[in-house]
């Protein structure tokens, strides 16, 4: 399969790439490089696609998902779409609600016509979040439960998501839940958690820290995506989730115990603007469809710390240059 995959530089999107090349695909990765995209000090390239860049099937355009004419020559001739680009973090939504609506909604508007302009049969996988949901108080979201978004990326991400199943024709939405592993900015509560610890500095948890997220390894959910491109129902929307819901205070303490320190390290720090208190989401849907996830949550933020020990080359430019600069260490997650 030839495979078009914007904001294959970020977090989710580079570890998708690894596994469609892994899986015998072409890859044509489409991303601007925006700060989550990890750009090269020249900005030409990603440091999170070093290990594929000589890749035979692999190729790189540096683009914009709301250029018309870079996207529709990157369209034309493919098999199949995967649509990460966007803004994704709920703290700078706050600051700059403006971009996140121009980026996620106009982005994913401009992708579907310059599919439907030159190749409207292309399969596409748009990808969506659980925030969309907003926060659920008892039991979990179904793929059918209202959406009820509060902040202005969940906002951004609910409009694209009705956008992509009204606008495509053989589209499948994935609604994943909160990833963690390899690659993920620092920015984002885990990896900034464990690269303090790392360091033996503090880590701030919002509140009292009893907000409860549903987790899922990213390995696991590039799995499910791939699984649903190839699989899922046009026009159907798939949940993703890992099956691991804890409030992150559990979390904090689990990264604290992993990384060889003890309570004290955890610093509650003024809770986020309405922040959603629990996203609990039902992928019952997708299990019946034939996917399971393969790791439980021990093993896989095992695996995640070590990833972060063994690989301080890749985070610490990131510290210095970008999110100290900007006083990021004050936030958490997505
Ligand atoms: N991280 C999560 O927990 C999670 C959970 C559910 C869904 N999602 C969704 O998955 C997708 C990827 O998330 P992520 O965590 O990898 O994000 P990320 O911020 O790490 O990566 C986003 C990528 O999009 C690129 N990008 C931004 N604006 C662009 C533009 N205008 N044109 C082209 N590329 C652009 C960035 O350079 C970056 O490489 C997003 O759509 C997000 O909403 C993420």
């Amino acid at each position: 399969m030839n495979i078009l995959i914007t904001g294959a530089a970020g977090f989710i999107g580079s570890n998708f790439v690894r596994l469609a090349l892994s899986k015998g695909d072409s890859v044509i990765a489409y991303d601007k490089l925006e700060y989550a995209g990890n750009p090269t000090d020249f900005g030409s390239f990603s440091r999170n696609l070093f290990d594929v860049q000589l890749h035979s099937k692999f190729s790189f355009v540096k683009a914009d998902v709301c250029d018309k004419l870079s996207l529709s020559r990157a369209v034309y001739g493919i098999d199949a779409v995967v649509h990460f680009a966007a803004e994704s973090h709920v703290d700078r939504s706050l600051e700059n609600p403006d971009l996140f609506f121009k980026i996620n909604v106009g982005g994913t508007k401009n992708l579907f016509d310059c599919i439907k302009e030159l190749s409207p049969d292309v399969r596409v996988l748009h990808v969506s979040t659980d925030e969309v949901y907003g926060s659920v108080l008892e039991g979990c979201a179904s793929e059918q439960s209202l959406f009820n978004p509060t902040s202005p990326y969940a906002k951004s991400k609910a409009e694209a998501d009705k956008l992509a199943l009204s606008e495509g024709k053989n589209v499948v939405v994935t609604r994943s839940s909160n990833n963690f592993g390899p690659f993920q900015f620092p920015e984002k509560f885990i990896p900034l958690a464990a690269i303090n610890l790392l360091l033996g500095e503090k880590i701030p948890v919002y509140g009292t820290g009893m907000n409860m997220r549903d987790w899922v390894f990213v390995d696991d959910n590039c799995d499910a995506l791939y699984f649903v491109l190839k699989n899922g129902k046009a026009g159907q929307a798939y949940n993703v989730g890992g099956g691991n819901e804890k409030t992150n205070i559990a979390i904090a303490k689990k990264l604290v115990e992993l990384c060889g320190k003890d309570d004290s390290y955890i610093n509650f720090v003024a809770d986020r603007p309405n922040h959603d208190f629990r996203y609990a989401l039902s992928s019952e849907k997708l299990f019946s469809l034939g996917w399971q996830p393969k790791y439980t949550f021990e093993d896989a933020l095992k695996k995640t710390v070590e990833w972060y020990k063994t690989n301080k080359d890749w985070w610490e430019p990131l510290r210095s240059k970008r999110y100290t600069s900007i006083n990021m260490p004050k936030v958490m997650h997505s």
